[in-house]
């Protein structure tokens, strides 16, 4: 039965990510989705990649666990270094094939350091948010890849394109409106979202009962305020 579910899932994914399902996602987008309102002027070549951001947090911290979500070909599970490695994925890489909802569901560890790059889309990524909370260790840092996108493509739902953020950013919004979750976006490698067990230091004060009707224009307006961004040198000064 699981290997049926799995097989039909791989064969969604293949589909889902084909040139021609993206190009009509692209025309869709542009006859009835958000206007194109160009790029927001976010520029990664000069900052450090998510390889360095992870394991020089790992070290500063002394970590001894590590969770992925989402691995595909293994760039940067294989790059980590540290005691206990898991990395969950449904498709490829990674320790262990399952969806990251079926991996939660019946997990008992918890971990320093989790990193969430899974499936791109706010409703998913809240839940991977959620659940890597309860298994993360009160000191841990949560990492969420992809927050940062440049344009309003880079951020459509379904994905228009092969480069392709999704609208995790949306979530990052959403956890930084509580109380009990300190959230920061780090300036590096796409957007690098931060999240600390502690008090809130700078509340986003937002009277919003759904986020994910946020638009790009609200984000393209007030990206600074929303996402709470930081350089990478700063990390070592906030946790
Ligand atoms: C962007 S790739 C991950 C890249 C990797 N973390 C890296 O840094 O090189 C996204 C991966 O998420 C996986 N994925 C998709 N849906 C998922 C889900 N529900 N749970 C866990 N992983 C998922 C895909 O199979 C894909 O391999």
């Amino acid at each position: 039965m699981f290997q049926i579910k799995n097989f039909f899932q791989r064969k969604i994914l293949r589909l889902e990510g084909s040139k021609n399902v993206l190009k009509m996602n692209f025309i869709l987008h542009k006859l009835f989705g958000e206007k194109d309102m160009g790029k927001i002027g976010l520029n990664f070549s000069n900052k450090p990649d998510r390889n360095k951001v992870v394991q020089d947090t790992i070290n500063r911290k002394n970590y001894k666990s590590y969770l992925e979500i989402g691995c595909f070909d293994n760039v940067l599970f294989d790059y980590i270094n540290c005691e206990k490695k898991v990395g969950v994925d449904p498709y490829s890489g990674g320790t262990i094939r399952k969806t990251s909802d079926d991996f939660f569901l019946k997990n008992k560890e918890t971990f320093d350091c989790i990193f969430i790059d899974g499936l791109h889309v706010y409703q998913q990524v809240k839940k991977d948010i959620v659940n890597s909370l309860k298994s993360l260790n009160q000191n841990g840092v949560i990492f969420i890849h992809d927050c940062l996108p440049n344009n309003v493509f880079d951020q459509a739902v379904p994905r228009p394109k092969l480069d392709w953020n999704g609208n995790v950013w949306k979530a990052i919004v959403e956890f930084r409106t509580l109380d009990h979750v300190d959230t920061y976006t780090c300036y590096a490698d796409m957007g690098i979202g931060i999240i600390l067990k502690r008090k809130n230091k700078k509340k986003l004060n937002l009277d919003i009962k759904d986020f994910s009707k946020l638009k790009f224009y609200d984000y393209l307006k007030n990206f600074k305020e929303y996402m709470n961004i930081v350089e990478y040198h700063e990390l070592e000064n906030l946790f």
